[in-house]
């Protein structure tokens, strides 16, 4: 074996030594730099070709190539396995356990005041009713002026809510709706007589404890026609009462009130005759004839038509039916409570 085969294999099993004994692409590259980079021994002995006659040239020239590719191979040898070892390394870290359980889809459920909500519409669409639904953020004037609220007058403030920045197109102030009577006087001034409409949705106040949310539901009920009388409207509500509570054996009563809208105004009450709430009066609803002032403001002649209205609390409605003692609970969010409706 001459000098330069002698080199060839010591070079040749140098690098495979060191490529091999490399334990990361960046040790690797280290390690090609000293074969085959600008000071590598393969590129120092391409250098010293030069000086050799052209004969010898041409002949160490084609042994000291095939040292190069030799060596090259075993760089890109090195470069895959090790590049296979970190590809196992992240299958391994990255594998789905498929004997794990599933995480399961939770199925949802309806919210016992939604419950309500549509419960109410269809009793009251059997009877005839048509179903309205009006703007959370109401005009000053639909929520109070047109209701026989003039600005400035002390029953505004039995209704607190929240005001917007900025006015609607006819300059007049804006406001979360403190009740869905608005819709009475927004629906009537696109219908004509005879009006059977509910509108049910949510209301606003500054108000906050066990029977109070600054949201809450309400569903407005609103009849005008030009033959119909208070009984007519105790007639409807009791029906509605029966069929919402399920039980018959149930009593409706209307206690005076006040409401700057009717006149005569009353606070609906009912009484169950059995049950745990068993003979107590409990309100659930206001109520009254509609007043001649809001009559005109809807456009209708208040000597020709009359007008009957309600308004009650959904969440009252729903408490009362599922016997819930703080309303609080529908906004917590808490599913152990939410899941017993679904
Ligand atoms: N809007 C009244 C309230 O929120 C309820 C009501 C409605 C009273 C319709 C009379 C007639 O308290």
């Amino acid at each position: 074996m001459n000098s330069l085969d002698q080199l060839a294999s010591n070079l040749i099993s140098q690098a495979k030594a060191d490529f091999f004994s490399a334990a990361d692409a960046a040790a690797l590259e280290n390690a090609k730099a000293k074969f085959l980079g600008k000071t590598g021994q393969i590129t120092e002995l391409m250098k010293g070709l030069a000086k050799l006659p052209p004969e010898e040239r041409k002949a160490q020239g084609a042994i000291i190539n095939a040292i190069k590719v030799q060596i090259e191979d075993l760089l890109v040898e090195r470069r895959d396995q090790l590049s296979n070892a970190q590809m196992q390394l992240r299958l391994n870290a990255e594998a789905i356990d498929i004997t794990l359980p599933g995480r399961g889809h939770g199925v949802g459920g309806m919210h016992p005041v939604m419950r309500t909500w549509e419960r109410v519409e269809e009793i009251f669409r059997s009877i005839g009713f048509d179903v309205a639904d009006g703007p959370e953020i109401e005009s000053d004037w639909t929520n109070f002026t047109a209701l026989n609220s003039p600005e400035n007058h002390p029953a505004r403030s039995m209704q607190d809510t929240f005001y917007i920045e900025g006015n609607d197109n006819s300059g007049k102030a804006l406001l979360l709706r403190t009740h869905t009577s608005p819709m009475q006087v927004r629906y009537a001034r696109m219908n004509s007589a005879p009006i059977k409409v509910i509108a049910p949705g949510r209301t606003y106040r500054v108000d906050s404890d066990a029977t109070h949310s600054p949201m809450f539901h309400q569903v407005e009920g609103l009849w005008i026609a030009e033959e119909i009388s208070f009984a007519d409207l105790k007639g409807i509500y009791l029906n509605f009462v029966k069929v919402f509570f399920e039980t018959d054996d149930l009593q409706v009563r209307f206690r005076p009130s006040y409401f700057p809208f009717t006149e005569p105004s009353a606070e609906i009450d009912i009484a169950f005759g059995s049950g745990p709430l068993k003979g107590r009066w409990l309100e659930v609803s206001g109520a009254g004839q509609v007043h001649p002032n809001v009559m005109r403001n809807m456009n209708f002649d208040p000597e020709k038509y009359i007008g009957f209205a309600f308004g009650s609390g959904l969440e009252r409605l729903t408490m009362l039916r599922y016997g819930i003692s703080d309303l609080r609970l529908f906004y917590e969010g808490d599913l152990r409570f939410l899941k017993q409706f679904s």
